[in-house]
């Protein structure tokens, strides 16, 4: 499958949003909810052919680069996408002053937590989050 990925247009949104709040209706996130973050973060998205097929999202803070949320529609998982979405976000990272990535997923996400410890990831921390479940701090360095 060839996927292509670039920054979100306003076009995405609303695909976008599916997508989030399909695969974190969860824990409580829903599409509106979402919404506000396209224009105060950077995002980018994956696309197959003409469909958007999945999106990660990223904020800077001096030394760091948070990746907020990260999702693949579940059609078209474990075919790269998730890959080549964070090789874009590390792209990014690497022009920036941030000299590592981080980001905190849940003890639930199992194939999440896979996906980043294959990607050299590292487990930096646990805590237990407000609705009780295990969130996971993972980060990754970048070696320059
Ligand atoms: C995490 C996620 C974005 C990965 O996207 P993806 O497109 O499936 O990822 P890729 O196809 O690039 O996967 C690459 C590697 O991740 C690991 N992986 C992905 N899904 C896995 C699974 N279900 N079980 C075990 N390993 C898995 C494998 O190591 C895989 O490499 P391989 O194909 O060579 O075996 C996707 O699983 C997802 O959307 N999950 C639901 C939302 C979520 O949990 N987001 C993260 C919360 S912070």
């Amino acid at each position: 499958m060839k996927i292509k990925v670039r920054k979100i247009k306003e076009q995405d949104y609303e695909v976008v949003g599916k997508i989030h709040n399909k695969a974190f209706s969860c824990i409580g996130q829903t599409k509106e909810s979402f919404q506000d973050s396209f224009t105060s973060h950077t995002t980018w998205v994956a696309v197959s052919g003409n469909k958007v097929i999945g999106y990660i999202q990223s904020k800077n803070k001096k030394t760091t680069v948070y990746c907020t949320w990260f999702a693949v529609d579940k059609k078209f998982r474990q075919c790269g996408a998730g890959k080549r979405l964070l090789r874009a976000l590390m792209r990014h990272t690497k022009k920036t002053k941030a000299k590592k990535i981080q980001l905190e997923t849940r003890n639930r996400f199992k194939p999440a937590i896979y996906f980043y410890l294959q990607n050299d990831f590292d487990i930096i921390g646990t805590r237990v989050g407000l609705d009780s479940d295990t969130m996971i701090l993972l980060e990754y360095q970048f070696k320059k």
